[in-house]
């Protein structure tokens, strides 16, 4: 890794602690009105805004570092269900979109109620309940960042629905992100994977588009040994299909 590179990502890492004290202070003031004083419903407004936007920072500096780490093929792994990955990815993902639909959806008991309650959110889930009880032993962060990204990607384009499944066959995982958005016309098939390359306006959002969510996925899964497929023509949604091997 060059000098330069290791400068930023240690910059980047640096500001884990200001953030942290960014959302405690925020979380504070909002929690603690007994010692802080009394907030108007404005004031809790311009708060929750804080926090959740000190979280979606957090989530990018994470990001980052995460593929610094596979830049350099540091893997750390781990056992976990293929249901606490798909929940904790529909929780980022809620967090700041709903975060009333958060609340909902930790309240699921069994697959079937989780089910229920992410179609209201316009999320169907498609896994077997083998697989969806299933553990793997995978770098869990870097699977959760793939994702993320493409259910991210999903909920930007979607008309009316995003559909996520998964599937094991020997010793391959299969995760696939759906949704019935206007599509990816054949011409940026290869496009969309390089870094930077968008359609959407980076000017709408500070956060949203900035061409680097799919570059960063086919970093991290060259890492595992990983592919990705697209299924998609113009006006007719878009299918990625993720496998990592086992
Ligand atoms: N599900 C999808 N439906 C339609 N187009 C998509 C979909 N996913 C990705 N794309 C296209 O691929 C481009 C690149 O996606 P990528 O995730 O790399 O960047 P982004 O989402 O624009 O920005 P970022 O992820 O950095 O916030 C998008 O701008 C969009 O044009
Ligand atoms: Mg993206």
């Amino acid at each position: 890794m060059s000098d330069t590179t290791i400068k930023t990502e240690i910059l980047i890492h640096d500001l884990k602690v200001p953030l942290s004290v960014i959302d405690a202070g925020a979380k504070s003031l909002l929690n603690r009105q007994d010692t802080y004083g009394p907030l108007t419903d404005k004031q809790i407004k311009v708060l929750k805004r804080i926090i959740r936007n000190a979280l979606t920072t957090q989530r990018l500096v994470n990001d980052v570092l995460e593929l610094g780490r596979s830049r350099e093929g540091v893997m750390i792994t781990k056992d976990f269900y293929i249901s606490s990955l798909v929940m904790a990815v529909l929780i980022e993902i809620f967090d700041l979109a709903d975060p009333g639909a958060v609340d909902i959806l930790r309240k699921a008991q069994s697959y079937e109620e989780l089910n229920r309650f992410a179609r209201e959110c316009g999320v169907k889930l498609d896994f077997d309940s083998k697989v969806w009880k299933t553990i793997v032993h995978l770098d869990e962060a870097k699977v959760r960042q793939i994702l993320r990204n493409l259910v991210t990607n999903a909920f930007k384009y979607k008309e009316a629905f995003v559909e996520i499944s998964g599937s094991i066959e020997g010793k391959l995982l299969t995760l696939r992100v759906k949704d019935d958005g206007r599509g990816i016309p054949p011409s940026d098939h290869q496009k969309i994977f390089k870094t930077y390359f968008t359609t959407g306006s980076s000017l709408d959002s500070a956060i949203s588009s900035h061409g680097l969510g799919l570059a960063g996925v086919m970093v991290l899964l060259k890492d595992m040994g990983g592919d990705l497929n697209l299924n998609s023509n113009d006006g007719k949604g878009a299918e990625f299909i993720v496998k990592i091997p086992l």
